[in-house]
């Protein structure tokens, strides 16, 4: 079980990256790009998984009120990328919201390292 949880735990990284890195690569021409989407995806799904391995198999004990804080940032980065990606593609430009997406996922970075 633990090597499947540091799978997840590598893929929560590598979503990270994704995410983060997708942003600092439009910064030029602020928009909403599909690397970030399926960055936010995969913070979403591989934080809740990494939750249930560790807590339900491995022993874990999380601070509740940090995987709290960091699950509604990322269901709001999730919901702003997903809506405006959509919006995007209907031709509507909206490049402010790339800032809100790229700044409160570099929070939740800091959340995730700065909170002990
Ligand atoms: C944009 C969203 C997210 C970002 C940028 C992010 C970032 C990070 C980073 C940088 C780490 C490594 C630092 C550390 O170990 O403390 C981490 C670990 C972790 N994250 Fe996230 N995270 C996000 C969303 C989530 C969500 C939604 C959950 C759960 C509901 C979650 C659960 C966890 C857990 C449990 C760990 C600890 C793994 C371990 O130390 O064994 N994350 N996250």
């Amino acid at each position: 079980m633990t090597v499947l949880y540091n799978l997840v735990f590598v893929s929560h990284l590598l979503g990270m990256a994704a995410l983060v890195g997708g942003y600092f690569a439009v910064l030029s021409a602020p928009r909403i790009s599909e690397v970030m989407v399926w960055g936010a995806r995969a913070q979403f799904v591989t934080g809740l998984i990494l939750v249930g391995l560790g807590e339900g198999a491995l022993d874990k004990d999380y601070n509740h009120i940090k995987i709290g804080v960091k699950l509604v940032l990322s269901l709001v980065i999730l919901a702003l990328a997903e809506i405006f990606r959509s919006k995007q593609k209907k031709g509507s430009e909206n490049p402010n919201v790339a800032h809100v997406v790229g700044g409160l996922s570099i929070v939740t970075v800091l959340v995730a390292a700065l909170w002990t």
